[in-house]
């Protein structure tokens, strides 16, 4: 079998394609990259390895797609990653939607020319943010957590959000590339005939993650505390009480292998949720008391700087992922940051070479 890798020197990309030659020897790799993510570049000796033809190839450009061979199915992980990708300060709108959008649409006429099933890495970004800004919440001592003594709008549970939550807008303009990029891909499978899965994941680390502060939150408070650099709570009043869930995208990439398995079983969802869940939730305070223990105290500063798009709570409630696929992630949350922990200490100088 063939499985073309798009985005495959990102994080999720090379997890994903490394997990694939570990499991399966019947698979040949083909993986292609454009390099505008700082730091993609160390991945691509990895990639050339692991793949049967690499390409250096920009998901926009026509063209580039003419130099792709054919594959069976292909797992897209390329696109600009942050909910505050395109807006005031953080890079070109117009570039945001080349990325994420045409570049999916491009990738989509290559799956009918090839008859190839794609599966979308989407992600939480596509929920709707102002029922999810509203949620009823109370505070624990560390973090929020859902009042279900409230009612609860369509979608919420104690859970997590459910794939019936709304995505009307605002979902920010990462989300609607994301959400646009989903429809396509339901739209062209059906038209065309191929398989389509979208997983829309919660928050993903790891070990060599490229993060920011905007993105890869997980590892960048990691990194951040082990070298002792400033630190600061934004939003939610300085507490640090908002709260994600965590998964590590080998977890994906098993739950990929399945989906790629069952082909185009009509029996199986075609939109699933693919998150820790709340059991793999943590608050930004509960994140500094792990590195405190960890690595030794320090610091992190309250701030009432209050930035966009930012979410008390977003845990995704993945139980449709769990039953209809058989699925449930491996690792941890300690497992997880222990791992980024690991990776920090013999990486020292990693957010500078990543952000
Ligand atoms: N990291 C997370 O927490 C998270 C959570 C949910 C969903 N996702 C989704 O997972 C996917 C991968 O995210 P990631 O964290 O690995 O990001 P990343 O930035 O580490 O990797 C993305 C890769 O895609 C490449 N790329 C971008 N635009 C391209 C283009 N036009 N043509 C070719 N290559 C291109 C980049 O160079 C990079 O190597 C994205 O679709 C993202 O939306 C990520």
């Amino acid at each position: 079998m063939k499985i073309l890798i798009t985005g495959i020197c990102g994080f999720v990309g090379s997890q994903i394609a490394r997990r694939i030659k570990a499991v399966r020897d019947d698979v040949q790799l083909i993986g292609l990259d454009n390099f505008l993510r700082a730091g993609s570049e160390l991945n691509r000796r990895d990639a050339e390895q692991l793949c049967d033809t690499f390409l250096h190839a920009d998901m926009r450009c026509g063209d580039d797609w003419d130099s792709v061979p054919e594959a069976d199915w292909v797992i897209d992980c390329a696109a600009l990653p942050s909910v505050l990708a395109g807006t005031e300060g953080h890079g070109s709108s117009r570039q945001l939607i080349g990325h994420n959008l045409i570049g999916t649409l491009n990738l989509l006429e290559y799956c009918r020319r090839s008859s190839a099933g794609v599966i979308l890495i989407s992600t939480s970004r596509v929920y709707s943010i102002r029922p999810l800004a509203a949620l009823p919440l109370h505070e624990s001592t560390d973090r929020y957590e859902l009042d279900a003594s409230q009612a609860l709008p369509v979608g919420i549970s104690t859970e997590g959000i459910a794939e019936s939550f709304s995505t009307s807008p605002p979902v920010s303009l990462y989300g609607a590339t994301k959400v646009a990029s989903e429809t396509m891909a339901l739209e062209y499978g059906q038209a065309f005939g191929f398989p389509v899965r979208v997983n829309r994941c919660g928050v993903l680390a790891g070990a060599g993650q490229f993060a920011r502060a905007d993105q890869g939150i997980f590892s960048f408070w990691v990194h951040s505390h082990r070298a002792k650099r400033p630190l600061r709570y934004i939003g939610c009043r300085g507490t640090g009480f908002q709260v994600r869930d965590c998964l590590h995208p080998i977890d994906v990439a098993d739950l990929v292998l399945k989906q790629i398995d069952a082909g185009s079983d009509s029996d199986k969802p075609l939109v699933t949720n693919v998150s820790g869940g709340l059991e793999s939730s943590r608050s930004l305070c509960q994140l500094t008391r792990w590195c405190d223990r960890r690595f030794g105290p320090h610091a992190v500063a309250g701030s009432d700087e209050v930035r966009r798009f930012d979410l008390p709570w977003i845990v995704l409630d993945s139980s449709l992922a769990r039953s209809a696929w058989h699925w449930s992630p491996r690792r941890t949350t300690e497992m997880i940051l222990e791992e980024i922990a690991e990776f920090a200490s013999r990486s020292p100088d990693w957010l500078e070479i990543s952000s």
